[in-house]
């Protein structure tokens, strides 16, 4: 591996992890997968006729309105095509074809931070979503189109989302979290003709003031905006600009209630999800329709193991992958219940989830494990005022959880008898790719366990050969295109190739993760091999924030690198050189506070450093490369034990290291 990558750095604490969970037979018994033979059969048939096992799984899972012929379409890869000649729509699929049987069923539970709650049954939400959806034609949106979505965790946003399926536009949902600067470049990047936002959302006791950064950004450019819908959530004074922004209510006012779906065909994207990368430049990850419901589907069935009476509850925002496949088109392709949260776990208290899962009746909860582990410091004391006897199944996702984190899941919110689903997946792979099937599989803490059915992943060295040998890292990839798969990056085929598919001549995906797999085969996520960290399971590439600081008119050069953080998983931790000279120490709290808002500004909220740290200058090789591994040796405060001889000026790790 290269000087660059995470390999054995972060691995000792979970290296010796030797306890195994078996499937609790309360669970198993009912569960939909509950036995190893079945699951072999599934494993068996995707290996023995791998294009078939997922002809057989879209003709089965999904309502085509014409049936595919063509199965994979490798004559363009990497740009792989999955049931291309197939048309349907996903939204059909996800509302119209359940109404029939189950119109009657709630959709959606969704409670707001302060309190307010409202149920929406299948029927209910189909109404809504036609009408959206013909509102959005009415003012002129159509098949192809990019409508962008700023919007608080409200059921509005999976409408505004199951509307734009439904009519062949491609949304681009941005999260709340992300500043008018982030969402002006996203807006620009998709070449966005609508925006959907609401006035505000409740979190944390506050109010995100959604509008009026949306404001912000239009001020800044994205001339390709016709209009504004705003959702009135908060119902507090926001600006509204006479002939681009509409009252979402009003817009719908005159729209009818019946809206036939557009057929698409299963290669037309569904949406974009930016995601941020190696380099400064977040990357519009494209996804199909057919494909992307099909994974949804099946991992929702596996995974979850849903089930007709389940309440299914992912705490995901829809920013993000995990609120796009498991908050608003999985459970409604399957015809399930599901609880939408607007806020912050910890209002009014820390034990604001449990009193969710106590009161609605969870009994599948999905959340990340930076939340567990937060809520785990506030003690057992919370959670033990509560009923949590609903829940029969736990999920994590985004981070690896650390065993300590795993066990008190284990102990304290699943009382013993949930299964642990950790799911490893990315926005890239559009739903889980490595996770156990928690009827038929043993788990241990901290491990994803197994690729599902389908999925060829594995651990290769730099030539691209397995690595056979038991807990040795190297890097993760997927060996075979799979239905789920991203399809490029908006606009940028080129940076999808580079990115995914040279660094094995194009015959592996790169997942740009480090792995290792112990003797049972169990994959253990050893963190990224490239230049992006987790911080609070958020996802940020280093260069996203290094040029923001660099934007600032003081800082001539900035490195930024992760540092491990008990609570949020990793921490940011940079190190400025300033134009003119270093503050006096290597302290100045005015201006740190300063590069924090500033950050915070160009980015988010999310991105801010933790640590800023000043010098003289940065620790560069011969050939002027920032040795990225010695200032994260730093940032952990380990001692140095690489060759720091090549250093133009030793002398600054005195500086950076802040002992002078
Ligand atoms: O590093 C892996 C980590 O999250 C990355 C993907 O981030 P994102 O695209 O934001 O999607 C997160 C939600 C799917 C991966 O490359 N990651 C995700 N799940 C896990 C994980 N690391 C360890 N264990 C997981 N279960």
């Amino acid at each position: 591996m290269t000087e660059e990558t995470m390999a054995s750095e972060s691995i000792d604490s979970i290296l010796h992890e030797e306890r195994l969970f078996q499937p609790p037979v309360t669970f198993a018994t009912k569960a939909r997968i509950n036995t190893r033979e079945r699951l072999q059969e599934l494993q068996h048939q995707a290996e023995n006729d791998y294009e078939n096992f997922w002809a057989g799984l879209a003709r089965q899972e999904i309502t085509w309105q014409r049936p595919f012929q063509s199965i994979l379409d490798s004559s363009r890869a990497p740009h792989f095509r999955w049931f291309h000649d197939g048309l349907l729509n996903v939204s059909y699929n996800c509302l119209d074809r359940h109404l029939a049987q189950h119109g009657q069923k709630t959709a959606i539970v969704f409670e707001g931070e302060q309190g307010d709650t409202r149920r929406i049954s299948y029927t209910e939400l189909h109404r809504e979503v036609c009408r959206f959806a013909n509102t959005l034609k009415n003012i002129g949106i159509t098949h192809g189109d990019r409508v962008v979505i700023y919007m608080p965790m409200i059921p509005d946003a999976v409408i505004a989302m199951q509307a734009c399926a439904r009519i062949g536009a491609i949304h681009s949902v941005v999260f709340g979290g992300f500043s008018a600067e982030s969402l002006k470049d996203r807006i620009e990047d998709a070449g966005a003709r609508m925006l959907i936002t609401a006035d505000g959302g409740h979190r944390g006791g506050k109010i995100v003031e959604l509008k009026a950064a949306a404001d912000k950004a239009l001020a800044k450019g994205c001339p390709t905006i016709e209009h504004v819908i705003v959702c009135r959530r908060t119902g507090h004074d926001i600006d509204m600009h006479a002939g681009r922004d509409i009252w979402w209510t009003d817009a719908v006012a005159d729209a009818g209630e019946k809206c036939e779906p557009m057929w698409v065909d299963s290669e037309h994207p569904l949406f974009l999800l930016y995601t941020s990368g190696s380099t400064g430049k977040p990357k519009g990850i494209q996804h199909s329709s057919g494909g992307y419901l099909l994974g949804a589907i099946t991992t929702m069935k596996w995974v979850f193991d849903i089930q007709d009476n389940d309440l299914f509850w992912c705490t995901a925002d829809i920013g993000w992958i995990t609120g796009h496949t498991y908050v608003a088109y999985g459970p409604l392709a399957v015809g399930a219940t599901m609880l939408m949260y607007e806020g912050a776990p910890t209002v009014p208290d820390g034990g604001r989830f449990w009193d969710i899962c106590e009161r609605h009746k969870v009994s599948i909860f999905y959340t990340a494990p930076t939340a567990i582990r937060a809520l785990m410091k506030l003690g057992d004391a919370l959670p033990a005022r509560h009923d949590l006897s609903s829940l029969r199944l736990l999920g994590t996702v985004g981070e690896p959880i650390n065993p300590e984190a795993w066990m008190w899941y284990h102990h304290v919110i699943g009382q013993e008898r949930c299964p642990i689903v950790d799911t490893w997946w990315q926005t890239e792979t559009g739903c889980h790719m490595i996770a156990p099937i928690p009827g038929a599989m043993p788990t241990k803490p901290g491990s994803c366990t197994l690729p599902l059915p389908g999925i060829t992943a594995d651990v290769v060295d730099e030539q691209g050969n397995s690595i056979t040998q038991p807990d040795k890292g190297g890097y993760l990839v997927i060996k075979k295109p799979w239905p789920s798969m991203l399809r490029t990056i908006w606009g940028d085929d080129q940076r999808y190739i580079s990115t995914y598919w040279d660094k094995f001549s194009g015959k592996y995906y790169l997942a740009g993760d480090s792995a290792r797999r112990d003797q049972d085969g169990y994959f253990w996520i050893m963190g990224r091999a490239d230049d992006v960290i987790k911080v609070s399971g958020h996802r940020l590439g280093t260069m996203e924030i290094e040029s923001a600081l660099v934007a600032h008119p003081r800082v001539a050069e900035a490195a930024v690198v992760g540092r491990p953080d008990e609570i949020k998983g990793e921490a940011i931790f940079a190190y400025v050189v300033l134009r003119g000279k270093r503050p006096e120490g290597g302290i100045d709290e005015v201006l740190t506070g300063d590069l924090r808002t500033w950050v915070g500004e160009q980015i988010g909220p999310i991105a801010k450093p933790d640590d800023i740290r000043y010098a003289d200058n940065l620790p560069k090789t011969r050939s002027g490369k920032i040795m990225r591994r010695l200032l994260r040796t730093i940032a952990r405060g380990e001692e140095i034990t690489q060759d720091t001889s090549t250093l133009e000026n030793e002398g600054i790790l005195l500086q950076l290291q802040g002992k002078e």
